[in-house]
């Protein structure tokens, strides 16, 4: 049986003092949650300072991003040790905006992937097709190849650290969430290349959560999905009533 996992993507907003209230807001409101796993990821910034407001809530910290290498001359990057130093749990690692933004490859994914794993933390792995490469009917293509990219040289003994995230480019930020169907087919394909990869229970294990417009509306018909673990949460992940709704509607 996989836990749900619902995790909020703070993504560049919020400064230090509403990223301090909205996570000791989340801990008030989610005081009595113990059947879904909760994460918020803000900027690297007010890691410490969320990780201080969050106190001893169940809710878990994430980063939106980690470097590979553990240490030196990197200017600008952060080292895992340095994540689990502020008091992260988990890191996001090849987000679609990393991705298409910043221009990060497969290959980064996967050295990012395995240097999460080895220090401990635990990775969320982010795959998603474009607009254009789904109209293109390349959804399956472009997933598998990303999910095969970044789980090179990975075991089946550390998937069951890895969560997935499908989140289809066209879905963040736009509004246009994947329809239930959308979703699920997508997440079944996802298991059953696990399965091809590894073997039937290691995807059977592994938690693939939606993300792509999430919001409380239609958090329980996607979370209806058989293949649906969790939510990753950007736009709705920033205020208390809309996140806490979310995981209270999925308890
Ligand atoms: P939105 O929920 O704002 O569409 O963002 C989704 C996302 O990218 C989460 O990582």
């Amino acid at each position: 049986m996989r836990k749900p996992f619902i995790a909020g993507n703070w993504k560049m907003n919020n400064d230090a003092k509403y990223s301090a209230e909205l996570a000791a807001g989340l801990a008030a409101a989610l005081k009595d949650v113990t059947t879904v796993d909760i994460a918020v990821c803000p900027t690297f910034v007010y890691l410490q300072t969320v990780a201080n407001a969050l106190g001893d809530s169940s809710i878990k910290v994430g980063a939106q991003d980690v470097y590979f290498e553990s240490n030196g001359a990197f200017t600008g990057e952060i080292s895992t040790d340095m994540l689990k130093d502020v008091g992260c749990t988990y890191a996001l690692i090849g987000h679609s905006e990393r991705r298409h933004v910043l221009g990060e490859t497969d290959e980064i994914v996967n050295k990012k992937l395995l240097s999460v794993l080895k220090s401990g933390l635990l990775p969320i792995l982010c795959v998603g097709e474009l607009l254009e490469e789904r109209e293109a009917k390349k959804t399956t293509e472009v997933v598998t190849t990303q999910i095969k990219a970044g789980l090179a040289s990975v075991s089946a003994e550390e998937m069951s650290n890895i969560t997935l995230a499908y989140e289809p480019v066209w879905a963040i930020g736009t509004g246009k969430t994947a329809t239930a169907d959308q979703a699920q087919e997508v997440h079944a394909m996802i298991r059953k290349l696990l399965a091809e990869m590894y073997d039937a229970d290691t995807a059977e294990n592994v938690r693939i959560q939606y993300g792509g417009s999430a919001k409380p509306a239609n958090t329980a018909e996607l979370m209806a999905n058989a293949d649906v673990d969790g939510l990753l949460v950007g736009g709705a992940s920033l205020k208390v009533e809309d996140f806490a709704a979310m995981i209270k509607n999925v308890e």
